[in-house]
């Protein structure tokens, strides 16, 4: 790996600041000290480029946000419109503006259950916190009290916040934090190629796994468990797609004890996976729902919770006791941010990019399913435009690389060489590109990784 070091940055750039100044989210920091940072410069369409002129094919959508690709003309217009028309506005004790209700509407027509109210927040994380403290606050206000414990996937991801990040069920977001918070559980992880026993069918599995969260359930007490919270597919696990029929028997578990679905598509949600939602292409009937990401194609931060009217009722019903619906931030519903959100939507309807990406999401899932033969890939796995390739020391018996290689960031570095952003997650590269890129990128998407592909098999062959 090329490592650069720290002071190769001449004093003064932004190299050099950044790493006198900046405490990085979700960094290495140890390896970011050595190796110095990448400083993106500029972006159009599905390309990036860094402050040395490299050119990059996203295959990332940033964080798994820009959906419409970067440098949209009409989204820069819509901000800057609403900035000089009404830059700051709020949603606190009545008050109201135009963005934030048109975006409510256009999001509940677009829901795949029956929509009351959305509640908007800025990022995935605050919006889960929201989907605990609305759990929490409306089994008090219909005389459940006790029904207040949440249940996550073990290797699912649903932000960082204490709470949000409690629901995380990857062991690095908990070290040294003292997370998860009490009251916040977690069920088996579906991913079948990993976590099946031998000879196990996926029919097999998935009932295994679907009677091990009603023992949980059970064993919690039935009255005592508020909410199951899942990604339809599990994206920063490594793009984990559960087996076919999984949701079905979790949900029978959940519906037999009462237990509400909260449906996390912040990386799922407005066409990604196939269809607008996650839910569509897994099957889940959420009774809630939490979106980010590409609501507004990232150009701004906005997240969004949407409930059912029977769960509004009672929370405007207490009110009169309480005096307000004492939660929300004042950048709820902030007006530019729902303007390019509502924008964004419209366009990516308008221009057919759902469908769009339906139909190049097939080319993707071919050369996906391709890479899946590598020699260095035990399992391609993914849906839509969104995928990943595990990554095994041998193909037959699925050993795992030794952990100290580093082979996910090592592929993820020989991808960038070679003029590709891809996501290194453990010992899996996912895969995740803007909603907006043609057959011919993702051709030359899968051309590059493939490379990346080869150059970690023979450093891997080497023994690192
Ligand atoms: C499924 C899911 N939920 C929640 C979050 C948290 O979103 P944010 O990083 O905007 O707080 C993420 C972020 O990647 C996510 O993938």
């Amino acid at each position: 790996m090329t490592v650069s070091l720290h002071n190769e940055f001449p004093p003064g750039s932004i190299e050099a600041k950044d790493l006198e100044h900046l405490l990085h989210p979700n960094t290495n920091l140890g390896a970011h000290q050595a190796q110095g940072p990448i400083v993106h410069a500029r972006a159009k369409g599905v390309y990036l480029w860094d402050n040395n002129g490299k050119q990059y094919l996203e295959g990332m959508a940033g964080l798994w946000c820009t959906a419409i690709g970067y440098g949209e003309e009409e989204l820069a217009r819509v901000a800057s419109e609403q900035i000089r028309k009404l830059s700051f506005s709020q949603l606190f004790a009545g008050k109201t503006h135009e963005p934030s209700v048109l975006l409510a509407e256009k999001l509940k027509a677009m829901m795949p259950f029956d929509a009351g109210r959305v509640f908007y927040g800025l990022s995935g994380s605050d919006a889960n916190d929201t989907q605990i403290k609305l759990m929490w606050y409306y089994h008090n206000l219909i005389g459940k009290p006790e029904k207040k414990k949440l249940i996550a996937h073990l290797g699912g991801y649903h932000g960082l916040t204490v709470a949000s990040g409690s629901l995380t069920g990857l062991p690095p977001f908990h070290a040294h934090f003292d997370l998860p918070l009490p009251g916040i559980l977690h069920a088996g992880n579906p991913h079948y190629y990993r976590q099946a026993q031998d000879g196990e069918s996926e029919d097999a599995f998935t009932t295994r796994l679907a009677q091990s969260l009603d023992d949980l359930i059970v064993a919690e007490g039935p009255e005592t468990v508020a909410a199951f919270i899942a990604e339809p597919i599990l994206g920063v696990a490594g793009v984990i797609v559960p087996p076919r029929g999984y949701y079905d028997k979790i949900q029978a578990v959940l519906e037999k004890h009462g237990v509400m679905f909260i449906d996390d598509e912040v990386i799922c949600g407005f066409g990604r996976t196939g269809n607008p939602f996650g839910a569509q292409t897994m099957g889940i009937r959420p009774d809630t729902m939490t979106v980010a990401k590409a609501l507004s194609s990232a150009y701004l931060p906005i997240s969004a919770v949407i409930i059912p009217e029977s769960m509004y009722e009672p929370l405007a019903a207490a009110s009169k006791d309480v005096g307000i619906f004492a939660h929300g931030f004042t950048y709820s519903g902030h007006p530019v941010c729902a303007a390019v959100a509502l924008r964004n939507l419209e366009l990516l309807e308008e221009r057919g990019i759902f469908e769009h990406a339906a139909r190049v999401g097939e080319t993707f899932q071919a050369r996906l399913a391709q890479a899946g033969s590598h020699p260095v890939v035990g399992e391609a796995r993914g849906k839509g435009l969104m995928g990943a390739v595990e990554l095994v020391a041998d193909k037959e018996t699925k050993q795992p690389f030794d952990a100290g290689l580093g082979i996910g960031p090592y592929c993820m570095q020989r991808a960038m060489d070679h003029g590709l952003i891809v996501r290194g997650l453990g010992d899996s590269v996912a895969i995740c590109p803007p909603l907006v890129i043609t057959d011919a990128q993702v051709h030359e998407l899968f051309d590059k990784l493939g490379k990346a592909l080869d150059e970690t098999f023979e450093y891997a062959r080497k023994g690192g």
